[in-house]
């Protein structure tokens, strides 16, 4: 009976694996890395020159990002505010989001919580950001492989350089071809990427970066505790033996 039980449960948790995979173009492993806080530093400016004239972060205020990520207040405010909301408020758009409507056909979601929202997590920021290419039958010129006729157009161009897709002989976009390049080599590209898509996985949970700290403690704690409790073993045997 428990032995059906478990197999009817492995069964059904190995189907809901594969039907999930299915679901999903495949994402690229971004190697984001949250304990890295230089790349959390380069992923706000990043992410503040170039996403959030579109995009706010209406769940995080600019205080609670500086103190989070090692920066200061006037660094916050001097070379990252570009709004002229107040260092403890939070990071709305500079864009109105009917505009947004307007421009794009569709207003630039919210991204606090976008890296949670996918399953694939900043591999999904990641593989977005690098799955732009050139496409003429789009208002904007601009078509991506994992958000197909996305609304947004590839405001990392002038960095990435010009993607063009090479197609397979099934007819689906096989690979990328660089027809232009940018002012980053690829590795560099991918390098600031990476560091946006970090940002964005802080941003959708700023305590994971107290968590993870905490966790070595823990750890460490309990390795602790183990080595008392065998020694006290070891202390208790003696009298029996
Ligand atoms: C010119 C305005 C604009 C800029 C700048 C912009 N975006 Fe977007 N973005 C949009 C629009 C519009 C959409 C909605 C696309 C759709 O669903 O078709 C979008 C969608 C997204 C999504 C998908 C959200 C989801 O839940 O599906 C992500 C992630 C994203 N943007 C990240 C970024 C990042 C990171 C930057 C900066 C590198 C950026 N965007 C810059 C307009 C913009």
């Amino acid at each position: 009976m428990i032995k059906r039980f478990l197999s009817t449960l492995l069964l059904s948790i190995a189907a809901s694996g594969t039907a999930m995979a299915a679901g999903y173009a495949p994402t690229e492993n971004s190697q984001v890395n949250l304990r890295d806080q230089a790349s959390l530093q380069r992923g706000a400016a990043l992410f503040m020159n170039y996403c959030a004239g579109c995009h706010s972060l209406k769940f995080q205020r600019y205080q609670r990002m500086a103190e989070d990520i090692g920066l200061s207040e006037e660094q916050v405010m001097e070379h990252l505010n570009f709004t002229d909301r107040a260092f403890g408020e939070t990071m709305v758009a500079t864009m109105d989001p009917g505009d947004g409507e307007a421009w794009f056909g569709q207003a630039p979601p919210d991204l606090s919580l976008v890296a949670r929202s996918k399953s694939a997590g900043p591999d999904w920021t990641f593989t977005f950001l690098k799955s732009f290419y050139v496409d003429e039958d789009r208002p904007m010129g601009w078509n991506n492989t994992l958000l197909e006729n996305a609304s947004m157009p590839n405001v990392l161009w002038e960095l990435q350089g010009i993607q063009a897709p090479v197609y397979g002989e099934d007819g689906g976009i096989e690979r990328f071809e660089l027809v232009q390049a940018g002012s980053m080599s690829p590795a560099e590209f991918d390098q600031a990427v990476r560091d946006i898509s970090a940002f964005l996985a802080y941003v959708g949970e700023p305590a994971a970066l107290k968590r993870q700290a905490m966790g070595v403690w823990v750890v460490l704690f309990l390795a602790f505790f183990t080595f008392i409790a065998w020694l006290l073993k070891k202390e208790y045997w003696r009298d029996v033996h």
